[in-house]
């Protein structure tokens, strides 16, 4: 059978050229070809749902210069801890490591060349539809709960908030134009029973999951519809030490369960162990282990990759 084309997800946006979850990396990744653009959702303390990756926010803005004091004990700046106001009056650098010095990836975008805001759900929403308007092509969307029991214990049920402004938005309307992922298997249980989430469900993952049975992804299977795994539970080497890489069979015991395969996140500059460059660690996911998609800080590589190797039938 011919394989299908893997979609292109650019992970918190084109993230490895400009700072992640800003409006302008999102413009740049569809710009760029990518398919689905990347949300992550938390929540401020007005309940206003805001794509930001991080419970808090002295990682990638200014908040300990704008509001100093408003640390809690942990010396940490919670989102959930400030309106919208005060978090639309926050400028976004790209990120640095969590003692707030050194730049995560030193070769990326520097600090204080450009001032970006937070945006809200709901203006990246309009965005997208803009740009699907304009471009005369559907961006999908690739939304993330974040911690959805730590925001219910804040009082905020992201994930009905979630789907209430899809909805609103008329999403259920083109199917394959949303997926809504989540590490939580319980909360994505709750969306597929309770909330009634009309979308594709995708469950997160992460490395520290070690190897996932074929039992444990047909459980999977009754209430999600793809995986989102680390790509290091899906090629890592065979041994410490060892020069050999191993594949896992996650992908194959996957879609014998009938779940769709993407892995995150595919770096140019954050190599898995082993791999040379992107291309080779592409060539591998895709065309030698057969993922559906990818999740991507550099949409433009990604795309060049399969256009490259799938050519339009
Ligand atoms: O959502 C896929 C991937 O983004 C999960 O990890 O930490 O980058 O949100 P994280
Ligand atoms: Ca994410």
């Amino acid at each position: 059978m011919p394989r299908s084309r893997p979609i292109v997800i650019a992970h918190r946006g084109a993230s490895g050229y400009l700072p992640e979850h800003t409006l302008v990396s999102k413009a740049l990744a569809v710009g760029m070809g990518a398919d689905f653009i990347e949300q992550d959702v938390v929540a401020t303390r007005d309940a206003e749902l805001i794509v930001f990756h991080d419970l808090t926010l002295e990682c990638m803005t200014d908040v300990n210069e704008r509001f100093p004091g408003r640390a809690r004990a942990d010396g940490r700046y919670y989102c959930v801890d400030f309106s919208l106001a005060e978090i639309r009056s926050l400028r976004v650098s790209e990120r640095r490591r969590a003692d707030g010095t050194a730049p995560r990836y030193p070769d990326r975008f520097p600090k204080d060349a450009g001032h970006f805001p937070i945006p809200t759900l709901e203006e990246e929403v309009r965005f997208a539809n803009g740009l699907s308007r304009s471009t005369g092509r559907p961006i999908g969307l690739y939304p993330e709960i974040k911690d959805p029991e730590w925001h219910r214990e804040q009082g905020i049920d992201l994930s009905r908030k979630l789907v209430d402004m899809l909805v609103k938005h008329g999403y259920p309307a083109t199917p394959g134009q949303v997926f809504v992922q989540c590490f939580d298997p319980l909360e994505l249980q709750r969306l597929r029973t309770e909330l009634r989430c009309p979308f594709p469900l995708v469950q997160l993952i992460d490395k520290h999951a070690g190897s996932v049975s074929p039992d444990a992804l047909r459980q999977i299977a009754n209430y999600a519809d793809a995986i989102g795994p680390s790509i290091d539970l899906v090629c890592r080497r065979q041994q410490p030490g060892s020069a050999a890489l191993a594949y896992s069979s996650l992908i194959a015991d996957a879609h014998a369960a009938g779940l769709k395969v993407h892995p995150y996140t595919f770096r140019r500059d954050d190599l898995p162990e082993g791999f040379r460059d992107l291309t080779e660690l592409l060539d591998v996911v895709l065309l030698r282990l057969d993922a559906d998609g990818l999740f991507t800080d550099f949409p433009d590589l990604a795309k060049g990759f399969i256009d490259q190797r799938f050519p339009a039938r």
